[in-house]
This record gives structure tokens, C-alpha cells and sequence, in this order.
């Protein structure tokens, strides 16, 4: 497969357009005065799934070839990746399976049902999910989506990055959370291509690091999973967002659970708006390493705001 480019990543946002609104990309100076820098937020949270995952998911079946299309598909997902394929299923008229853990948030595995999703609950993490997802696959002729290993996927998250530096062009650095990498990668495809001076950092949960040593060591990593954030809750790498990671990404941090339930908070507070756990981490990011944000007009990518109410209970 040829490299994904710049112009792989136009082509999703025109394919976009028709199913998605631009997020919006804010400053609050109340969180500049936390953050120690000018400080936007892209609030991804606000898209119809409350996720960015909804990009790739959209754009992956507006593509899926007919036959693929009426034979259904399948994915494993700690929650946001798996609301996206229902979406997009419901939008494209394509039958959806998602094999979440046995403890998935019951708010997303709600909202996959809701959206028509057949959702089948199987072992303990994602990593047990992802190897249900192949048993159905071979059994039941769907057809398998990687939810890091899909150039569709990446390129369709990846328009989150061209829609901010849209917004605002002068920004300096993207912080930007990772599980599986796709939207890590897109961003730093997209802001490279545009602007190499612009900074992407990666930031990933302490209790699952597997991306980040995958990226330290430019080689496959699997790490435990010991997270809260569940959509940083990955045990291996997906080394197609990885390739593009160690070309073109600047740093890559990781945060503790509790840096993330602070910047929750700090959300509600400050912004008024809500992040679950795993679209907190760029936040919690920069105010982990301050050194990274100091002086620099600073986007931070809220990936997603699908906390559970337990999970908003026990961070309050
Ligand atoms: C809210 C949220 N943020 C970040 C991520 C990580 O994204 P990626 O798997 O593309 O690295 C996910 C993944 O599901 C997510 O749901």
C-alpha cells in the first residue's frame, strides 16, 4: 500500500462534508492561565458519537466495496471506535458487530445498540476482543476493521488536524492522545505536510504504554493494561499508525490516571464542558510537562467525552 499523504486526508474531508459539521476549536483564557500558554481546544467531544473516531468510521464505509457492504462487518472496541463503525453502519445501511470487554462503559455499549449495532461482550480487555473479533470474522464471513491498522481510519481522524490549523493557522504545537495511534499519526501527517515547524506530541496513559514503547523503540511492543481511560487502554501496537509516528512525531509523553481525572475536572470547571478520561490526557499532558507548552500557542485535541456517570462520580 502506498504512503498516506496529505492529499489522502483532503479527499476525506470532502467525503466528510456531507455526513459532518467542523468541530468547533476554542480558547478559553480561563485555561491559559492554568496551561501557562495560549491555549485552543478542538472539541471533538462534540461530534454526534462524542467522539473523533466518528471521522474514520464514516469515511472507512463510504468506501467498504459492495459486497463487503452487504456482508457486514467487525470490530473490537473499548467503546468510541465501536460507536463509530455503528454509526457509519446505520448511516451506510451495513450490518455492525462490536466485541467489547465484559466491563465496557454501559453508556457506549447503550449508544452501539441504540445505533443498531450488534454488540457481542467478550473477555477481560481489547486485546481478548480484537482475537473474538477474527473468530467471527472467519466464522461468519464479515469483514474485519482494524481499529489501527486501517489507512481509511487514519485518514478520516486525520481531518480533525486539517480542520484546526484551518481554524488556526498559527498554531505551534498539537498535543494529542494515543491508544492504537490513528489519530496520533493523522495529526502528525497532516501538521507536517502543512506547517513542519508545528510540534505533535503524543501523549499515552502510564497504565498502557505499549504505543509509547512501540515509538521509543521503533519496533512492536505490547505492555499491560492497567488504565482507566479506556480509549488509551491498548496492549499492543498497531504498526501502521507507528510507522507514520516515528517519521514524523516530535514526543511523546505519558500521563497517570489521576493527572487525566484532574484535567477532567478542570474541564468541567474551566471550560464547562465534559471529557472522559482518555480526551482529558492532552490536557493532562500539558500540565504534566510544562516545559513542552511554555510559550507556544498550544492546540489540545479533546478526543472524546463519552464518561460514564460512575466514571464522573468517582472523578468528582
Ligand atoms: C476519546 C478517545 N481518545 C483517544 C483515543 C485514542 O485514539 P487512537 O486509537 O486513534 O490512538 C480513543 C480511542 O478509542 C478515544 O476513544
Amino acid at each position: 500500500m502506498a504512503a498516506l499523504t496529505l492529499a489522502d486526508v483532503l479527499l476525506a474531508q470532502r467525503t466528510l462534508r456531507a455526513y459532518l459539521q467542523p468541530t468547533p476549536l476554542h480558547n478559553y483564557p480561563a485555561l491559559d492561565a492554568v496551561v501557562g500558554a495560549p491555549t485552543w481546544i478542538k472539541h471533538e467531544n462534540y461530534q454526534p458519537i462524542g467522539a473523533f473516531k466518528v471521522r474514520g468510521g464514516i469515511h472507512f464505509m463510504a468506501h467498504l466495496p459492495a459486497d463487503q457492504r452487504a456482508r457486514g462487518v467487525v470490530t473490537a472496541s473499548t467503546g468510541n471506535h465501536g460507536q463509530s463503525i455503528a454509526y457509519a453502519g446505520r448511516l451506510f445501511g451495513v450490518a455492525a458487530h462490536i466485541v467489547v470487554p465484559e466491563g465496557a462503559n454501559p453508556l457506549k455499549v447503550e449508544a452501539m445498540r441504540s445505533l443498531g449495532a450488534t454488540v457481542h461482550f467478550h473477555g477481560a480487555d481489547f486485546e481478548a476482543c480484537k482475537r473474538h473479533g477474527r473468530t467471527l470474522e472467519a466464522e461468519q464471513g464479515l469483514r474485519f476493521i482494524s481499529s489501527g491498522d486501517e489507512p481509511l481510519l487514519i485518514a478520516g481522524v486525520a481531518t480533525h488536524t486539517l480542520e484546526l490549523l484551518a481554524q488556526q493557522p498559527n498554531i505551534e504545537l498539537i498535543i494529542v492522545p494515543v491508544g492504537g495511534g490513528s489519530g496520533a499519526a493523522g495529526a502528525a501527517l497532516v501538521a507536517k505536510a502543512i506547517n513542519p515547524a508545528v510540534r505533535v506530541v503524543a501523549v499515552g496513559a502510564e497504565g498502557a504504554p505499549a504505543g509509547y514503547l512501540s515509538w521509543r523503540d521503533h519496533a512492536a511492543r505490547s505492555a499491560p493494561i492497567q488504565t482507566f481511560a479506556a480509549g488509551l487502554a491498548t496492549g499492543e501496537a498497531f504498526l501502521m499508525p507507528q510507522a507514520i509516528l516515528w517519521e514524523k512525531l516530535d514526543d511523546f509523553v505519558l500521563v497517570s490516571d489521576d493527572a487525566m481525572r484532574h484535567a477532567m475536572r478542570l474541564y468541567l470547571e474551566k471550560v464547562k464542558t465534559l471529557a472522559e478520561p482518555a480526551g482529558a490526557a492532552s490536557l493532562a499532558a500539558a500540565l504534566a510537562f510544562p516545559e513542552l507548552v511554555k510559550g507556544r500557542r498550544t492546540a489540545l485535541i479533546l478526543s472524546g467525552g463519552n464518561a460514564s456517570l460512575e466514571e464522573l462520580g468517582a472523578v468528582l
